[in-house]
């Protein structure tokens, strides 16, 4: 699998598969949640409603990943994910790391080639940037999947700093 970074907005992306940092409700927010939706159009918050309607009533939990249509994006889906709020006194680590592992299953599952994903929790959920881009790295490249690329779409500088620096 090749790993790539990127510098800019991950709904401009052209993939099978954009990794949306959501939260547990599914029902959209700010950052790259607000984008997705924002880009994506209804279709997906739709989507959503199904998905909570159905499997997911109480919400996403924390480290698993569920797709939908990613509607008028440059991709065939969104893979949510919702990552877990930085703790400084409860090591949430393996949360972290599940989002992108379950992404990839996620992925798997679907025949999803190309994958764009953002540095889950490290922005609205204060994930510390160097410690959020080793999770991230270490857990992808870990990852046995037939995705043949995770391009990870960094929004600001001192993000893809972190990210280049661990890769
Ligand atoms: N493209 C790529 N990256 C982005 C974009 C974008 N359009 N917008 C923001 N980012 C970056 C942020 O700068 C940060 O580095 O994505 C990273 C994750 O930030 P958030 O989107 O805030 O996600 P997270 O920290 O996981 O918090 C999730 O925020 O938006 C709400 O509904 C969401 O409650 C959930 C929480």
């Amino acid at each position: 699998m090749q790993i790539k970074l990127e510098l800019g907005d991950i709904t401009e992306q052209t993939v099978d598969a954009i990794v949306n940092a959501a939260n547990s409700s599914l029902l959209g927010g700010g950052g790259v949640d607000g984008a997705v939706h924002r880009r994506g159009g209804p279709e997906i918050l739709e989507a959503c409603r199904a998905l909570r309607a159905s499997h997911y009533g109480g919400g996403l939990p924390a480290g698993q990943a569920v797709a939908t249509t990613a509607g008028r994006l440059d991709a065939r889906w969104v893979i949510h994910t919702v990552g877990p709020v930085w703790s400084p006194t409860d090591d949430r680590s393996a949360v972290l790391a599940s989002c992108y592992r379950e992404s990839l299953r996620v992925a798997d599952e679907l025949g999803a080639r190309t994958v764009a994903f953002p540095a889950v929790s490290a922005g609205v959920y204060g994930w510390p940037l160097d410690d959020a881009a080793r999770i991230a790295l270490e857990t992808v490249r870990s990852t046995g999947t037939r995705v043949s690329e995770a391009r990870f779409v960094l929004f600001t500088e001192d993000v893809r700093r972190a990210f280049t620096a661990r890769l």
